[in-house]
C-alpha cells in the first residue's frame, strides 16, 4: 500500500484556491491513501466564531467533501483530510475519510489547543478506526498526539495506520510520533502544514516536517521545514499486527490495566 503525505501552505479564507492546489499537489502524485493537513482548506487563525461559521462546512454536503469525494472516486484512492465542520450539534476541527465510495468517516477533533477553544467544539464521540480496503485506519487531529491515549485507543481497536492531520506550533510532534508508532506497533502518517499566518494580532509559525513512520519507529520520510511538498512510502500494513516486542513482551497482552485505573479516575 502507498501512503503519502500532502504538506502545504493553506491560505486563510480562500478555499477553493486551497482544494485546488491540494488536488493538484495529488494529481502529480500516485498514492492508495493520501494524507492532508489539519484545516487545509479554510487556514487556521479564526477570529471570530461568526468567521467560523462561514467557512465551516457540511459534511458530505460542503464543496471540500464533495471535490474530495470526486476526487477520491476519479482515482480509486482513499484520502484523510482536516477541515472545519459545522452540524447541528455545533463546530467542529473535523477529519474526514474519504474513499471512492464517498465519505466513510468522520473525527471531530477531542483535545483542542489554545485558542482553538474559543470557536470549535470539542469531539464528543471519541475515537474510531474504518477498513478501507482491508487497511483498518485510524484518525486524530494535531494536538491529540500530546495525549497518548489517543494512539493506544486507535490501537487497540485495531488501527494499522493512524492518519494525523496537523497544523503544529510546538516542536515536539515528529519525535513524539516516532514514540506513538513505537508504543502502538502503527503506522502514523502526518501531515503538516507549514508557512506563517498572522490575523486577528496573532502569528503562528507551522513547522512542517510532515513523516510516516513505521511500527519500529523507523522514519520511512520526513518532508523540509518549509516547503510544499508530497511524500510517498510503501508500507506492508499489516506488519503492524504483530504487537512483540522481545520474544517474551507482547505490548497488548503484556499492558496491566487492572493497574491503571487513574487513567480514566476523575
Ligand atoms: C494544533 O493542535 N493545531 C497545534
Amino acid at each position: 500500500m502507498k501512503v503519502g503525505y500532502v504538506q502545504l501552505e493553506p491560505r486563510f479564507g480562500e478555499v477553493e484556491g486551497n482544494i485546488n492546489r491540494a488536488l493538484s499537489l495529488m494529481e502529480d502524485n500516485d498514492a492508495d491513501l493520501f494524507v492532508l493537513p489539519e484545516l487545509f482548506n479554510t487556514g487556521y487563525i479564526f477570529t471570530s466564531r461568526k468567521e467560523l461559521d462561514e467557512l465551516a462546512e457540511e459534511i458530505p454536503q460542503g464543496k471540500t467533501a464533495k471535490a474530495l469525494a470526486k476526487f477520491s472516486q476519479r482515482r480509486g484512492i482513499s484520502l484523510v483530510a482536516g477541515i472545519a465542520e459545522r452540524s447541528q450539534e455545533g463546530l467542529f476541527n473535523s477529519a474526514i475519510l474519504v474513499s471512492p465510495s464517498g465519505v466513510k468517516g468522520v473525527y471531530r477533533k477531542v483535545h483542542l489547543f489554545s485558542q482553538e477553544k474559543r470557536f470549535f467544539s470539542p469531539g464528543k464521540e471519541g475515537f474510531a478506526v474504518w477498513d478501507v480496503g482491508g487497511v483498518k485506519i485510524g484518525l486524530m487531529v494535531c494536538f491529540d498526539w500530546i495525549f497518548p491515549e489517543v494512539a493506544r485507543i486507535l490501537a487497540l481497536k485495531g488501527a494499522e495506520v493512524i492518519c494525523h492531520p496537523a497544523n503544529l506550533v510546538l516542536p515536539w510532534c515528529p519525535e513524539a510520533m516516532v514514540t506513538r508508532a513505537v508504543e502502538n506497533r502503527v503506522f502514523v502518517v502526518t501531515a503538516n502544514r507549514i508557512g506563517r499566518e498572522k490575523r486577528g494580532g496573532r502569528e503562528l509559525r507551522f513547522t512542517g516536517e510532515s513523516q510516516i513512520v513505521a511500527p519500529g519507529g523507523k522514519i520511512l520520510l520526513r518532508a523540509s521545514p518549509d516547503r510544499e511538498e508530497v511524500g510517498i512510502a510503501d508500507i506492508e500494513p499489516s506488519i503492524s499486527k504483530d504487537k512483540a516486542v522481545t520474544g517474551e513482551n507482547d505490548l497488548f497482552s503484556d499492558r496491566r490495566p487492572d493497574l491503571y485505573h487513574q487513567l480514566v479516575g476523575r
